[in-house]
C-alpha cells in the first residue's frame, strides 16, 4: 500500500478548525501523514465555508486546480468537507467530478472510513492512468464517488443517531502531551454546542450546520481537563451562539452507552436569570463555573460567538467573579437600524442591545484592576433595502457600542436561506463595498482611541509566539509557521475571504502560530543572540500586544502568561514591555 500522505486546507470559522484538528487527529492516529502542500499529497481535503459566496469561490478554485493533475494521477483523491458538502451536496460532485469524498459537517467521524474505501478502490485500479481509446486522452476515474451529508439538514434534537456520530467526533479527540508535532499548543478549541436555530435571514449556518443541539457538561470538563494535563492554558468555548448553552440532565437518554441529544428548550431570558436553573439543568452560567472551578490549570477561559440576546446577569456575575474567564465578548450586532434587525430576523431592537451593553460594562468594565471589557462584534452592510438612513444609524450605533475591533462583512445572497427567497439583492456592489469602507474608517478611529487609552496599564499577557514581522526578518515563509504535520489554515478565525472581510480591520499582525488554531507554536532559534525577537502576546482582553525581548530567551518565554506594561499604541496593536517575566503558577 502507498503512503498516505493528506493535504488538509480548511476555510470558515473556528468551528472548522476544531473540525479539521479532529479530522486530522483521526487519520494521523491511522497512519496517514499530514504534508504542507496540495501537490505532495495523495490525498487533497478542504474543509469548506458557505457563509459568504466568496468563501464557496476559493474552493472552486482550488478544486478547479486538481483537474488536469487528477487526469493524470490515477492514486489522486480529494475530498469537500464542511458546510460546502452539506449545502451543495451531489450537485458538487456533478459540477466538479474531481471530488470523490463528500463529507457534511455532521457526518465527519466517517471520514477515515470513506477515505480507506476510496484509497482501496483506487488502489485495486491499474496504477496507469485511463485513456480514452477514441480519442487517445486521458479520462477522470470516478472510483468511488461518496457524498455523505448530514441525516437531514435540519437534524432535529432528537434524532440521536446524528448527534451521537457528532458526539463521537469530539470524544475521539487525541489529545497527548508527546505529540509528534512537538509541544502541545497552549491554546485549544473545545465545542461545547452544535448547530443553530436562530435562522438570521442571511444566514447558511442553520441549514449546513443543522439544529442547535448542547453537549453534557461531563464530556466538556472531560476534554478540558484533558487538554489542561497536556499543556493547555487557554480554552475557547465554541458555539454559534454559544451563550444559549443550556443542557437538561433529565433529557438526555442512554441508548446503547451513548447520550441523546435533550430537546432543545429555549432560554431567552435577557437579563433574567434562567428560570429552570437547578439540580437537573446546566445553564451556560453553571458551565463556565464548573470549568473555571474543576479545571483550575486553564489560565483562560473565552467563548464565542455570544448572542445578545442570550445574556442573563447570572452569567456576567460569573464572568466577574472567576477570575480566569476572560473579559472578551464577541457579540455580533449585525445592524444599528431597528428596520433591518427585524428583516434579519435577529430577534432584539437597538434599544435592547444597546441595554445590554451597558448592562455589560456595568459589571466587567474594570479597567482600575488591569481589566477593561473589551467587545467585539460583525456587521452585514447592503443587506436588502438597505437606505442611508439606516446606514447612518448603523455608523451612529458603532460609535455608541466601541468595539474594540469589528468584523465588517459586504451582504452575499446565499441560496436556500429566507432573504435569498424573499428579498431582492437590491443594494449594489459598490454601495455595499463603500459603506462597508466607511464603517471600517469609523471602526478603526475608534480602536485607536482604545488602543490609546491603554498606554500606562498593565496587562497580563499570554506570549503566543513570534510575530509575523520577526519571522519575516527571519526568512521565514508562511509555510514555515505550521510544522509538518499540521492543518493548514487558509483563512483562519473569522477572516472568511480576503476579497470581503476587511483587512486592516481583521487582519492585524497574527501571532506566527495563530493560539486559537490549537497548533504548536513555533520556535525560531536565534541566529544572534545579542538581536531582539518581537514576541506577540494577548491579553484576557483579546488585545495584541507586541514586545521586543532579546532573543536568547524569547523562545522560552512562549506559552507564558507575564505581566507587561503599555508603552506605545498603534491601531490594533500595543507594544509594551514585560514588567515582571515569573510564569504564573
Ligand atoms: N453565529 C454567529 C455568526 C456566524 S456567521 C452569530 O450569530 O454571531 C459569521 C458572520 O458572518 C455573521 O455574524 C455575519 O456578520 C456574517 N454573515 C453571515 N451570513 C452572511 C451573508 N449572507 N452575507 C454577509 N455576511 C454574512
Ligand atoms: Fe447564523 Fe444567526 Fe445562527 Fe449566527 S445566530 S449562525 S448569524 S443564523
Ligand atoms: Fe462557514 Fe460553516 Fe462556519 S458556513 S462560518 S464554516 S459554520
Amino acid at each position: 500500500m502507498s503512503t498516505r500522505t493528506v493535504y488538509l486546507e480548511t476555510f470558515g470559522c473556528q468551528m472548522n478548525e476544531l473540525d479539521s484538528e479532529l479530522v486530522a487527529g483521526q487519520l494521523r492516529t491511522l497512519g496517514y501523514r499530514f504534508v504542507q502542500s496540495a501537490s505532495d499529497a495523495n490525498v487533497v481535503l478542504y474543509n469548506t465555508c458557505s457563509v459568504r459566496e466568496h468563501a464557496e469561490q476559493k474552493v472552486w478554485s482550488r478544486l478547479g486546480e486538481l483537474k488536469d493533475r487528477k487526469l493524470t494521477d490515477p492514486n489522486l483523491i480529494v475530498g469537500v468537507l464542511g458546510c460546502m458538502a452539506e449545502r451543495d451536496g451531489t450537485d458538487l460532485i456533478k459540477r466538479m467530478p474531481v471530488v470523490d469524498v463528500l463529507v457534511g459537517p455532521a457526518e465527519l467521524d466517517k471520514l477515515p472510513g470513506l477515505l480507506d474505501n476510496a484509497l482501496r478502490t483506487r488502489e485495486s485500479l491499474q496504477a496507469e492512468p485511463l485513456v480514452d481509446i477514441n480519442t487517445n486522452k486521458p479520462v477522470m476515474i470516478s472510483a468511488n464517488q461518496v457524498a455523505l451529508q448530514g441525516s437531514a439538514s435540519r437534524r432535529s434534537a432528537t434524532l440521536a443517531a446524528a448527534g451521537d456520530s457528532l458526539e463521537l467526533l469530539d470524544l475521539s479527540r487525541s489529545i497527548s502531551p508527546l505529540d509528534d508535532d512537538g509541544p502541545v499548543s497552549r491554546s485549544a478549541y473545545v465545542r461545547i454546542t452544535r448547530g443553530c436555530n436562530k435562522f438570521c435571514t442571511y444566514c447558511v449556518v442553520p441549514f449546513t450546520r443543522g439544529a442547535e443541539v448542547h453537549r453534557p457538561p461531563d464530556h466538556i470538563i472531560d476534554e478540558c481537563k484533558k487538554l489542561a494535563d497536556a499543556g493547555a492554558i487557554e480554552i475557547t468555548l465554541l458555539g454559534q451562539t454559544v451563550n444559549h448553552y443550556r443542557f437538561e440532565h433529565g433529557a438526555a437518554v442512554t441508548i446503547d452507552g451513548l447520550t441523546q441529544p435533550q430537546k432543545g428548550r429555549s432560554f431567552t431570558g435577557g437579563h433574567r436569570r434562567d428560570p429552570l436553573a437547578g439540580a437537573n439543568v446546566t445553564t451556560f452560567a453553571d458551565l463556565l463555573r464548573r470549568i473555571h472551578d474543576e479545571v483550575p490549570a486553564i489560565k483562560r477561559l473565552r467563548f464565542v460567538t455570544s448572542y445578545p440576546r442570550d445574556f442573563g446577569d447570572d452569567v456576567l456575575e460569573v464572568i466577574r467573579h472567576h477570575p480566569r474567564i476572560c473579559r472578551y465578548l464577541h457579540v455580533p450586532a449585525q445592524s444599528g437600524s431597528d428596520r433591518l434587525l427585524k428583516l434579519m430576523n435577529r430577534g432584539y431592537t437597538v434599544a435592547e442591545y444597546l441595554e445590554f451593553l451597558d448592562r455589560t460594562r456595568e459589571y466587567l468594565d474594570q479597567p482600575e484592576i488591569g481589566r477593561p471589557l473589551m467587545l467585539s462584534g460583525d456587521f452585514i452592510t447592503g443587506f436588502p433595502t438597505e437606505t442611508d438612513e439606516d446606514f447612518n444609524l448603523t455608523k451612529q450605533f458603532l460609535v455608541r457600542c466601541r468595539y474594540k475591533n469589528a468584523f465588517i462583512f459586504k451582504y452575499s445572497p446565499r441560496p436556500g436561506t429566507i432573504a435569498f427567497d424573499k428579498l431582492a439583492d437590491d443594494i449594489p456592489e459598490h454601495t455595499k463595498r463603500a459603506r462597508n469602507n466607511e464603517l471600517l474608517a469609523l471602526q478603526n478611529q475608534i480602536a485607536d482611541d482604545i488602543s490609546r487609552e491603554q498606554i500606562g496599564r498593565t496587562f497580563d499577557v499570554l506570549v503566543e509566539g513570534l510575530s509575523r514581522q520577526t519571522l519575516k526578518k527571519q526568512g521565514k515563509t508562511s509555510g514555515d509557521l505550521r510544522k509538518a504535520g499540521q492543518v493548514t489554515i487558509t483563512i483562519g478565525g473569522r477572516n472568511l475571504a480576503p476579497d470581503d472581510r476587511n483587512d486592516q480591520s481583521n487582519q492585524n499582525d497574527q501571532p506566527a502560530a495563530c493560539s486559537t488554531t490549537a497548533t504548536s507554536v513555533l520556535e525560531v532559534p536565534a541566529n544572534n543572540t545579542a538581536e531582539k525577537l518581537q514576541l506577540a502576546c494577548r491579553t484576557d482582553g483579546d488585545l495584541i500586544v507586541f514586545i521586543d525581548h532579546p532573543a536568547a530567551t524569547a523562545n522560552s518565554l512562549i506559552g507564558q502568561i507575564l505581566k507587561a506594561r503599555i508603552t506605545t499604541a498603534n491601531m490594533l496593536s500595543l507594544q509594551g514591555e514585560l514588567v515582571e517575566e515569573v510564569l504564573k503558577k
